[in-house]
């Protein structure tokens, strides 16, 4: 399953949000700008908008998921849409019904989104094939994970303005860390970061970064120790021990000591660094538990943009007319 990067770029359809590349920067920084009414909506005392009433927006997911599924829910009832929830494990998948028939069902019960997140990449694609309802890829398999890149962008740019900053992140060192060959999230992270002008490294075991990395516009480092103190933003990956399918790792113990960003490592930082997980956090393997609670980590500011861009994606794909 080695899906490289720029095969994506091709299927660009504004009526779905598939791949980060359907976006590009100015579709990334309209997103962004976007986000900042909606976290404005979050911090109300009755977070809601009538944006979206009368839309259906239905969470398709053959994949456990927490944060991403309820953000997206929450997402979709701040902006006054309907809900339908679908999960596989209780669904008449185990009576032998067909991907397609599932969706089509779905569709024809008036959903005007399907948030679809699978185990197989392509999923998504070939959802947005069969029905006219937008599509959002709320990651499949190793390949992408387009929402996700985009909180992430967000909270560095809110943590940029934070500061007096102007919030650009051109020009910005991204180290992203850890197991890249199976990440969804470092597929797509590394094209909105580079789409935004940022320099990304990939620090990682051979052994965990993807057979080939032509066409990635990324640096390498085996050496987490010396490319730190130059990082602005540390982007943590979960080690996917159930994507594993073979040993790719001597022992979690061994991959603490090399690549885990410990108390010790944290020290390295620079003052204004930030460090970032998509969650959900193996604390004690690549992050250490009291280095999640420093100042300088935004993990749970990424959770609660999260749902702002969502609001922010929802509304451009069903409530802007982009879909007519
Ligand atoms: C990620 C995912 O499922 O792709 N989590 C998330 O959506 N926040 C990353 C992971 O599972 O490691």
């Amino acid at each position: 399953m080695n899906v490289t990067l720029p095969e994506v770029a091709e299927t660009a359809d504004t009526r779905h949000l598939l791949s980060v590349a359907d976006l590009g920067r100015s579709g990334i920084e309209e997103v962004l700008r976007l986000t900042d009414s909606f976290v404005e909506v979050s911090e109300r005392t009755i977070p809601r908008v009538p944006a979206l009433r009368g839309r259906t927006v239905a969470t398709l997911f053959f994949e456990d998921s927490t944060r991403t599924r309820l953000s997206f829910e929450a997402a979709a009832k701040r902006l006054s849409a309907d809900t339908m929830t679908f999960s596989a494990a209780s669904s008449s998948l185990n009576k032998g019904e067909s991907l397609r028939d599932t969706v089509e069902t779905v569709t024809a019960m008036g959903a005007d989104a399907l948030i679809v997140r699978h185990r197989s990449a392509g999923v998504p694609w070939q959802v947005a094939s069969w029905v006219p309802a937008a599509v959002i890829n709320a990651g499949d398999g190793w390949h992408e994970h387009p929402t996700q890149a985009l909180l992430d962008c967000y909270t560095v740019r809110q943590a940029l303005v934070a500061r007096g900053a102007d919030g650009a992140i051109d020009g910005m060192r991204v180290g992203i860390v850890g197991d890249v060959k199976h990440s969804r999230v470092a597929r797509s992270g590394v094209l909105a970061w580079s789409a935004l002008g940022a320099d990304v490294t990939l620090i990682a075991p051979p052994t965990l970064l993807p057979p080939s990395l032509a066409g990635w516009p990324v640096r390498v480092s085996h050496d987490l120790d010396a490319v730190l103190p130059d990082l602005d933003v540390v982007y943590l990956l979960r080690i996917q021990a159930e994507r594993m399918t073979e040993a790719l790792l001597p022992s979690l113990r061994e991959y603490t000591a090399v690549y885990g960003l410990t108390r010790r490592r944290a020290e390295l930082l620079g003052k204004d660094a930030v460090v970032m997980h998509p969650g959900p956090m193996n604390r004690g393997v690549e992050i250490a538990a009291e280095v999640a609670e420093l100042p300088c980590s935004v993990i749970t500011r990424q959770v609660s943009n999260g749902v702002a861009v969502r609001m922010a994606v929802l509304f451009l794909l069903l409530g802007s007319g982009l879909d007519a």
